[in-house]
């Protein structure tokens, strides 16, 4: 699929298959209408006119070629041109894209001088996006595999020299998230009889060949010994799976020695709940549980390619939590990376326990800051839905930039509490800390045991239970929040 941008005036002379018009709500339409409305010598108004083409934000009419016009005209209502923004510019761009795709439409131009500079950079950042959103398929396993409609050429027309360079950039950025989004996807949907962590670990390694500012370094079940990582070893002991860490490093600012950001993924290749063992009704599901850690693969991916003036180190803790014989029980206490001490109260609670020792072991990056991304909790569901991503922390600023990216981003997120009151929950008897705080308040005292291991920098961590898949009739992976951390580095 190929895009292109156009500084042009001749609309109706775009040697395409269809042309998209943008219908907003001001009374004088902008050229392109007036242009087309001459083609079709007044067609457009009368239709304008009579309410069968109309403004409503979303609302398409498809009109098929007449005597004076070669093509197809896909008339897209964008609402109120006052009060167009982002969220709007998705909707009017997944409307477009759905009817091209019904229709078997494959070659387009689509004019943005209804939308003001700030809107149509937004429509060419979104656009790749929302196409490949709308064409995935994971279909690796599916023997007959039923045939994808896409575009093959999308064509933005500006009536602006000077929007050019801004708007190929943005495009170009769209494309680069929309991949990332796309092989997180891929990575997150992979069986657990295939993706277990050596594989996320020969994923990384294949990056790293793909990109030379990309150094990626795997320790496995012996090196994470060495660094008595005792409580992520202790989750992994039950399976015959190696437990992998992937550490992907990035370096892209000037000074080599800037302190990097920092992303640590939970790779939990399948989560049975271990000797807690999950009840049987959706387990499948759990496979799921390293979508943390997919994400973080798609984000370093993505900022090789945009070749960001950062550094950046990405972790990826691979594990599997099973039951046998070797398992890790109820009762054990672990000494973890940190010296601190754990009680296992439930080895359902695993998460916290393979990146306890991963937050530790990135301390000695000196990281500027350190972002967790966990399918941590399903408590977080519970209070957030598959709308927000939870966000926690141990600085405001942190926090707070964290959302106004996911609202940038379109990937939405929403900021818990976790003051001290909640450590209580975490207290053990026997031992510094247990690895469950009980029913209430779930996805913040899972927050505040991984608190206890980031005291030494600027910390968030990003309970993505709910957002990072969708089960049912739609099951499969979502690519979130792939497009709020890079919006988050970008920023920076
Ligand atoms: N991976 C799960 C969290 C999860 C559950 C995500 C369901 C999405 C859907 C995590 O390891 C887990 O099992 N958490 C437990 C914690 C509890 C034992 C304190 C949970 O949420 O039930
Ligand atoms: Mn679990
Ligand atoms: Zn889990």
């Amino acid at each position: 699929m190929e895009f292109q941008i156009k500084n042009s005036t001749i609309i109706t002379k775009q040697k395409t298959e269809c042309l998209v018009v943008s219908i907003d709500s001001r009374k004088n339409q902008s050229d392109f209408v007036k242009d087309i409305d001459k083609s079709t010598n007044g067609l457009v108004s009368q239709l304008i006119k009579s309410g069968d083409i109309s403004y409503e934000l979303g609302k398409t009419t498809l009109l098929y070629p007449n005597n004076n016009l070669k093509q197809k005209l896909l008339f897209v209502g964008c609402g109120k041109a006052k009060t167009f923004d982002s969220v709007q510019a998705k909707t009017v761009i997944k409307a477009v894209i759905k009817e091209l795709l019904a229709k078997k439409i494959k070659n387009i131009a689509w004019d943005l001088l209804a939308f003001n500079e700030v809107n149509s950079l937004e429509i060419a950042k979104q656009l790749p996006q929302i196409i490949s959103d709308i064409t995935y398929r994971f279909d690796d396993f599916k023997t007959t595999k039923d045939p994808v409609p896409s575009l093959t050429k999308v064509t933005l027309l500006i009536h602006n020299k000077k929007a050019l360079s801004a708007l190929t950039d943005n495009l170009l950025q769209g494309q680069i998230i929309a991949n990332a989004i796309t092989v997180t996807k891929t990575i997150a949907n992979m069986p657990s009889n295939i993706c277990n962590a050596k594989y996320l670990a020969e994923q990384g390694k294949q990056l790293g060949k793909q990109h030379s500012s990309l150094k990626v370094t795997c320790l496995g079940e012996s090196e994470l010994a060495k660094l008595n990582m005792n409580a992520y070893l202790a989750v992994g002991r039950g399976s015959q799976n190696e437990s992998i860490m992937t550490i992907i490093e990035y370096k892209g600012a000037k000074d080599k020695k800037a302190q990097p950001y920092v992303l640590v993924g939970k790779g939990l290749t399948f989560d049975s709940g271990g000797i807690s063992i999950k009840p049987s009704a959706g387990m499948d599901e759990m496979k799921y549980d390293m979508c943390g850690a997919a994400t973080v693969y798609g984000v370093m991916q993505a900022v090789a390619e945009l070749k960001l003036p950062i550094n950046v180190v990405g972790v990826m803790a691979g594990c599997e939590n099973m039951p046998d014989g070797n398992s890790y029980r109820p009762g054990d206490i672990l000494t973890t990376m940190s010296g601190t001490t754990v009680e296992v109260i439930n080895t359902d609670a695993e998460g916290r326990l393979v990146l306890c020792d991963a937050l530790t072991y990135v301390e000695r990056y000196n990281p500027k800051t350190v972002i967790d991304i966990a399918t941590l909790t399903g408590a977080c569901i519970v209070a957030l839905g598959h709308h927000y991503t939870g966000v926690m922390g141990n600085n405001d600023k942190l926090v707070a930039q964290l959302i106004l990216s996911s609202n940038k981003a379109g990937d939405k997120a929403w900021a818990l509490p976790i003051d001290s009151e909640f450590q209580e929950q975490i207290k053990s008897t026997c031992a510094d800390i247990v690895n469950t705080g009980g029913r209430d308040g779930g996805t913040i005292t899972a927050a505040c045991f991984l608190s206890r291991f980031t005291e030494k920098y600027q910390w968030a961590h990003l309970d993505i239970a709910g957002t990072a898949w969708k089960s049912g009739g739609q099951k499969g992976a979502t690519g979130r929040p792939v497009a709020m951390l890079i919006q988050y580095l970008l920023d920076q």
